[in-house]
């Protein structure tokens, strides 16, 4: 029985680094038109114990979608991908990373896992549960921003970069193209990516996928509010605002937006500004874009990678794709 092997962290992204991104980001953000915060502050402890929470309601299908696709196909996966080394991207709680680790052992192929995450303490507790649940994995933790640091992953092997839940969606066409050029640079020949992409459905079952009856995304909306007046002294009171989710036809994509019902100063005391909304003004929190297969496909092929094989969900909801640079 091979033994457990203590996880590392390398920290890409400083306390102090996320403090200024955020300065910056909520700057630019607040005086543009319209008003606009980066989802990446949803996911301080409490943001991330909602998604986690979000995963789980019945009107989320994307996690129990992509999962099951990962529970039939996982060994087909990693045998096609030759892979002894599973980098993950945005991994969060590292959840749907055991059915791959389980691929990965049962095909003797358990070597390394990688999970990078700009939230610092979930990510350090999944890395230490999973060091110990799969002796003779070495688990390198980044602490880091997969829009800045794609360069980190220096070790050998060959890798599978994953990046799952859907979360490129999250990105806009631009960030995209950003994201897929560094990743082209960060992968070695040989090495493969596995995407996991929200498909475009019935607008009811896409709103209320975001727009929960028990009302926790629009907790998990509201909390980039809470981290702000916590961190930048803020009084932005997310009580006063209202979570409005809707589809957007033309960019096949769902917006989140906070709206503030009535007229107010918000004062960022940090940043030393006053910042006016009017009545019903809404500021976007987040975008998630869902594709086609052939969208997805044309998609990669401009950022440098052909696909490989995909795999899409029974209920045809969500599709997984291993693809390769080319
Ligand atoms: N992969 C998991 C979690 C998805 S939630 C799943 O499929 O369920 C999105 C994750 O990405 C969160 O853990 C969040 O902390 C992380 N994240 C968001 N923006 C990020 C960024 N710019 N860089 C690194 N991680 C980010
Ligand atoms: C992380 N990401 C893929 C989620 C999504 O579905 O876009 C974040 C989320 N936002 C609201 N609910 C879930």
């Amino acid at each position: 029985m091979p033994n457990v092997i203590p996880p590392t962290i390398d920290i890409r992204l400083t306390p102090a680094d996320l403090r200024a991104a955020m300065e910056r980001d909520v700057r630019q953000g607040l005086m543009s038109t319209p008003k606009e915060l980066p989802p990446v502050y949803f996911y301080d402890d409490r943001g991330s114990r909602l998604f986690d929470e979000i995963t789980r309601l019945p009107e989320y299908y994307p996690t129990r979608a992509e999962r099951s696709i990962l529970d039939a196909h996982a060994i087909e996966i990693i045998t096609a991908a030759g892979a002894d080394t599973l980098v993950e991207l945005g991994a969060g709680t590292c959840e749907k990373s055991r059915v791959l680790l389980d691929a990965m052992a049962s095909t003797g192929r358990l070597g390394s896992f990688v999970p990078l995450d700009v939230s610092d303490t979930v990510l350090w507790e999944a890395a230490t549960s999973l060091a110990e649940e799969y002796p003779g994995l070495a688990v390198r933790a980044v602490v880091g921003d997969f829009h800045r640091h794609l360069d980190t992953f220096s070790d050998g092997g060959r890798r599978l970069f994953a990046f799952l839940g859907g979360t490129i969606g999250n990105l806009d066409p631009g960030q995209r193209t950003g994201f897929y050029a560094d990743l082209t640079r960060a992968m070695a020949p040989g090495d493969a990516l596995l995407l996991g992409t929200d498909l475009v459905k019935d607008r009811g079952v896409l709103v209320a996928a975001y727009d929960d009856g028990a009302g926790v995304t629009a907790e998990f909306n509201r909390n980039v509010l809470v981290v702000l007046d916590r961190e930048l002294h803020a009084n932005f009171d997310a009580t006063r605002f209202t979570h409005v989710a809707r589809w957007d036809e033309d960019e096949h994509r769902i917006e989140m937006w906070l709206r503030c019902e009535d007229a107010c100063t918000v004062t960022v005391s940090d940043l030393g500004l006053e910042i006016g909304f009017a009545a019903g003004e809404e500021m976007r929190t987040e975008i998630s874009t869902k594709f086609t297969p052939d969208t997805l496909a044309d998609e990669l092929a401009a950022g440098g990678f052909a696909v490989e094989k995909s795999w899409t969900s029974a209920q045809g909801e969500f599709q997984l794709t291993l693809a390769r640079r080319h």
